[in-house]
């Protein structure tokens, strides 16, 4: 692919792509990270339709855009996109990541070092050796994966409605760790140090069913979602005496990670994520 134009003259262009993506925090806090790094940018979210996005990325890289977050449902396009891939976007099949890079396009993905930046550093969870129970087998499972397997954790279990999305994707990362799949209702009955929710449920109003047994008093309960499509798991969790998060530390972690590509500085994130907190009460 040949992109023609330098990211600079004039003030360095980056946006989000999704759709939808008028609910999208990160220009916010892209906005908060470039004050705290002194940086003029502009961070804009970008609509794009459904099977538009190979046009929409090469018409924004080719007036000079430096870089793009991608949410859904563009990840496996932006990966397809780009001319040169990291290994973090290869293992997890898809990029929220892409960069400019001279005349190329690269692409990264770290959705999988935001969980487990919040995880360790925000919510003081030591995954060396820890149960962890990963609820789903799509893309968003898929992402976090590899970077929960690095963390030596002891074991992931993946479980999932469609019980083959969920053995298939234990197959994929055999080699990263001790990973297996089983069905949602064969998850064996016993408290697991950490358990993501990764599904897609609450976005289609569905809910969620999981033993309680899953759920101890020392279960950290995430949901990979924030905000309103967080809450069922949430609440459902704390009533059966887990603690449980949602994932607004892993949006604010994954764009930290991003900057810090883009921008060569690392923002800190500790007083970022308590100004959303606080915007969210
Ligand atoms: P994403 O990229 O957000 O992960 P996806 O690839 O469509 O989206 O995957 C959605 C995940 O949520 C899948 O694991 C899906 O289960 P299936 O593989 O059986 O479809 C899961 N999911 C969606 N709705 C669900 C529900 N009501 N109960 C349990 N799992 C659900």
């Amino acid at each position: 692919m040949a992109i023609f134009f330098d990211c600079s003259p004039g003030m360095d262009r980056y946006v989000v792509i999704g759709n939808p993506v008028a609910h999208s925090l990160s220009p916010i806090i892209h906005a908060m990270f470039a004050a705290q790094a002194g940086d003029s940018l502009t961070y804009d979210r970008l609509l794009v339709e459904r099977g538009e996005f190979m046009r929409a990325a090469r018409a924004f890289f080719g007036e000079g855009g430096c870089g793009a977050s991608i949410t859904l449902p563009f990840k496996v396009d932006a990966f397809d996109f780009a001319d040169a891939r990291s290994d973090r976007a290869t293992r997890a099949g898809a990029a929220n990541f892409l960069m400019r890079r001279g005349d190329t396009i690269f692409a990264d993905n770290t959705d999988g070092a935001g969980l487990v930046a919040d995880l360790t550093r925000n919510l003081g969870v030591a995954l060396h050796g820890k149960q962890v129970l990963l609820v789903g087998a799509g893309g968003a499972a898929r992402g976090v994966l590899g970077p929960l397997l690095d963390a030596q954790v002891a074991r992931v279990v993946i479980a999932n409605r469609t019980v083959e999305r969920a053995r298939a994707l234990a197959e994929l990362f055999a080699a990263s760790g001790r990973v297996e799949g089983c069905a949602l209702d064969a998850i064996a009955p016993a408290a697991f140090d950490v358990t993501l929710n990764a599904t897609s449920a609450s976005t289609h109003g569905e809910s969620l069913r999981l033993p309680d047994a899953v759920f101890g008093p020392s279960t950290l309960a995430y949901d990979l979602a924030y905000g309103p499509a967080a809450r069922a798991f949430i609440q459902h969790a704390r009533a059966l005496g887990a603690l449980a998060s949602d994932g607004l530390g892993m949006l604010v972690e994954q764009a930290a990670e991003a900057f810090a590509l883009w921008r060569g500085k690392r923002p800190s994130t500790a007083l970022v994520l308590a100004q959303l907190r606080a915007g969210q009460e």
